[in-house]
């Protein structure tokens, strides 16, 4: 079983590439079979969700063509089933992309209900009434959301949670569906406004995306297009946390800073220099860590796919620091590991972690639970005296591309190893 071998104690010090985001992309290669035209698709970050969708898109008839390794052409013409089940499309969330696109494209989906990282309950309500109130009949049998309409026409849908699922969902089936369509509440991640970018350049006719009103004038069909998608905001902020909390100096190139507010204003907060150069982000850590307090929300707030990575910093800084989940009901289940490792958290009533901060980390042998705290828990080994080891490291491939080549750039201890032997050899060569 491959695991993360990682010597502690190293500033993180150089600069470090951001690609293309994961949660962008997603959305946008389900959306590029709503066309018959070829489309090109540059910026997708290699990382195994990202392989997962493609191949269960072949696996429904998509023609995909890699380019290069983060350029890929799709053509969706010859679709063959509109029932994707299968081993690929049950292991990621991004999958259920493909019942907005189907639906809007085809009038018909059956998919298979998503899997993806066990963060707490992910229902799919919101997803079923936007469809519903587009006109579809919708259900959930066998385990696949099966969903069907003879027309799917326009309507004015409000939105009980603010979901970027249920919200790129329901846009992607309004935007073929017939007049208008006006969804309140709607989710304004940068995903959202990259994918409403993206459908627009496919010819819809998307406006407000980035906002809570998103307002669509449905079209008959769309088409072809080149588009890039933008750069990752979850594992640019990850970077900038590695620099916090190995006292590093690190520039975090190719981001958009405007998607990195929240982030950086809490690194400035716990006493970092954070400063914005183009499409860099530079972190220096030359001070101890502070205290603050910390809530995860929808854009623009923190995100809580940065909360572990936060969590990790505060478990390090001066001082007790509160951080409140508000998003998902069952994500600091890496508290656990990191208790492991010396930290004094206490976790109440599943949503808010009070964290007494400790000198340090102290290494030791923990396991990954999901994609985010996965990395954060490496940040942890990389801050930490000794080695950690991380297991279950396969979901920090779900989402990181070259996470330890990365790390090793900027001049990090990390090593991936397969056996006893290889983690022993390690030891012996970091002392
Ligand atoms: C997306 O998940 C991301 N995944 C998540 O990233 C991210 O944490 C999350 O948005 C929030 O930003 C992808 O983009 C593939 P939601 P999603 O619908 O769409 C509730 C990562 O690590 N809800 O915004 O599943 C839901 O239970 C992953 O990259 C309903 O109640 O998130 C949750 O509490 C992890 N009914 C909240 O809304 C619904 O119909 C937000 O979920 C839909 C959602």
């Amino acid at each position: 079983m491959e695991q993360y071998a990682i010597k502690g104690g190293n500033p993180l010090v150089g600069e470090v590439e951001i690609g293309g985001a994961k949660n962008a992309a997603l959305p946008i290669l389900a959306a590029s079979v709503m066309t018959d035209d070829t489309v090109y698709i540059d910026n997708i970050p290699d990382v195994w969700d990202i392989r997962v969708l493609l191949k269960a898109m072949e696996n429904i008839g998509v023609m995909v063509r890699r380019e290069n390794r983060h350029k890929v052409t799709i053509n969706g013409a010859n679709i063959n089933s509109l029932v994707a089940d299968d081993e690929y499309i049950r292991r990621i969330r991004g999958s259920y992309y493909l019942i907005g696109a189907m639906l809007g494209k085809y009038h018909y989906a059956e998919v298979a209900l998503p899997g993806g990282c066990d963060i707490g309950c992910r229902a799919i309500d919101q997803h079923i009434k936007g469809f519903r109130a587009l006109g579809a009949e919708v259900c959930i049998e066998h385990g696949l959301v099966k969903t069907q309409a003879e027309r799917l026409v326009g309507n004015h849908i409000y939105m009980d949670i603010s979901s970027v699922g249920a919200t790129i969902n329901v846009m992607m089936a309004a935007v073929l569906a017939e007049g208008r369509t006006i969804i309140e509440n709607a989710a304004k991640e940068p995903h959202v406004v990259d994918l409403a970018n993206f459908l627009n350049s496919m010819g819809a006719d998307i406006k407000g995306a980035g906002t809570d009103v998103i307002r669509i004038r449905g079209v008959e069909k769309l088409h072809g297009s080149d588009y890039t998608i933008i750069q990752d905001q979850i594992e640019a902020g990850t970077y900038m946390f590695a620099a916090a909390v190995t006292k590093g100096d690190v520039v975090v190139k190719n981001v958009i800073p405007k998607h990195l507010e929240s982030i950086s204003a809490k690194l400035l907060e716990i006493g970092c220099e954070v400063k914005e150069i183009d499409d860099c982000v530079r972190v220096v850590a030359s001070k101890p860590l502070m205290h603050t307090h910390v809530k995860t929300l929808p854009y623009p707030g923190f995100p809580t796919d940065m909360q572990a990575q936060i969590t990790v910093a505060l478990g390090i800084s001066k001082g007790t620091s509160i951080v409140t989940e508000s998003i998902f009901e069952n994500r600091f289940k890496y508290v656990d590991e990191l208790i492991k490792m010396g930290a004094n958290i206490k976790v109440e009533g599943g949503d808010t972690a009070i964290i007494d901060g400790v000198e340090k980390y102290t290494g030791a042998s923990i396991s990954a639970p999901d994609l985010r705290a996965g990395a954060a828990l490496v940040l942890a080994g990389l801050a930490a005296d000794g080695i950690t080891v991380v297991d279950n490291i396969h979901y920090i491939a779900r989402g990181y591309e070259d996470f330890h080549q990365k790390l090793r750039t900027l001049g990090a201890q990390i090593e991936l190893v397969n056996s006893e032997r290889e983690l022993q050899k390690f030891r012996l060569k970091v002392g």
